[in-house]
């Protein structure tokens, strides 16, 4: 019988979440894994249940409200309230990623190749928004009903690096993270008298089936795009996935952590810190 309470992980077929989902079954809680393609899900709860832990596969989009209410219902009928939540589904779309880093008059031409903020596709940009910060709302809702039901819990949401100053290329999705920093500390004292801490983890550089394209050559020698991150990056090296655990462990143990709610902690090699030119 299963001692400690469930988890649910949102986007756990990725990169990071996939790393998470293994370590917080290894710990011993049952996990349900949620994200868009099955396949995906399937492939990380079998390596749970190979390692003798619990896992449940339920392929939703995260911005579907009524099917993360089903998958809400069946995470509570099959494993028990959800007493963390990790948010993880999140990310760029395809189309969501400009050519320009600045306005050019290119992009007021018919059938331009630049793609930039005046000619980019608006339904792509609010999709965008929809995924990077309906998508932790939702869920964050429907498993925090559980949580408070249950007398408590955990919610771990993800920003990112652009967060706190505006990448480029990516509107969109920058606008999304910063308000992940801001939504993170509203809900985390909205939420503190139902005994649920939330906080955010800022990621870095952590190289994902996407980035890998954009962050390196075929010879796998850094990119332009790369070399620009890694002159930005005091440690010289992008991070691995399993860099994240350790806050992971921190933030979703109250033991350790009870007192920290609202916060968002960049694990970035220093590239918030770095001076620039
Ligand atoms: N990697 C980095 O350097 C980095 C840096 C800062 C922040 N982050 C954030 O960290 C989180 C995890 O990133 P990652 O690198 O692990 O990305 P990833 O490898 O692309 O994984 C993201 C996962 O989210 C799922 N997903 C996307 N849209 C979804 C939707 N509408 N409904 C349900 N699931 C959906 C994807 O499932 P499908 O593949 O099935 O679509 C995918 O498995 C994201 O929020 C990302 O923005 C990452």
């Amino acid at each position: 019988m299963n001692t400690l309470p469930t988890a649910v992980i949102t986007g756990a077929g990725g990169t990071i979440c996939s790393v998470m989902a293994l370590e917080l079954a290894r710990k011993g809680h049952p996990v349900a894994l949620l994200g868009r393609t099955l396949s995906k899900l399937e492939k990380v709860a079998s390596q749970i249940r190979n390692e003798g832990g619990t896992a449940l596969c339920i392929a939703i989009d995260v911005t579907d409200i009524t099917a993360v209410r089903q998958a809400g219902e069946q995470v509570f009928q099959e494993l028990g309230p959800c007493r963390i939540l990790i948010n993880g589904a999140g990310g760029k779309l395809p189309g969501g990623v400009m050519s320009q880093t600045e306005y050019s008059p290119e992009e007021l031409k018919e059938d331009s190749q630049a793609l930039g903020f005046l000619n980019c596709d608006l339904e792509v940009f609010r999709s965008e928004v929809d995924l990077n910060l309906s998508g932790t709302a939702i869920p964050s809702q429907v498993f925090g009903r559980q949580m408070a039901q249950a007398g408590g819990g955990n919610i771990v949401n993800f920003a990112s690096m652009t967060s706190f100053r505006p990448l480029s290329k990516v509107p969109a999705y920058a606008a999304a993270k910063a308000a992940i920093v801001n939504y993170t500390q509203w809900l985390a004292a909205y939420l503190a008298p139902a005994r649920i801490r939330v906080n955010a983890i800022a990621p870095g550089f952590i190289v994902n089936e996407r980035s890998r394209k954009l962050l390196f050559n075929e010879d796998q020698s850094p990119s332009p795009r790369g070399t620009q991150v890694l002159n930005h990056t005091p440690m010289k090296r992008f991070g691995e996935a399993d860099e994240l655990i350790g806050t992971l462990n921190w933030l979703t143990d109250d033991a350790c952590s009870g007192f920290v709610t609202g916060i968002t902690v960049p694990v970035d090699g220093g590239f918030l810190s770095c001076p620039g030119t």
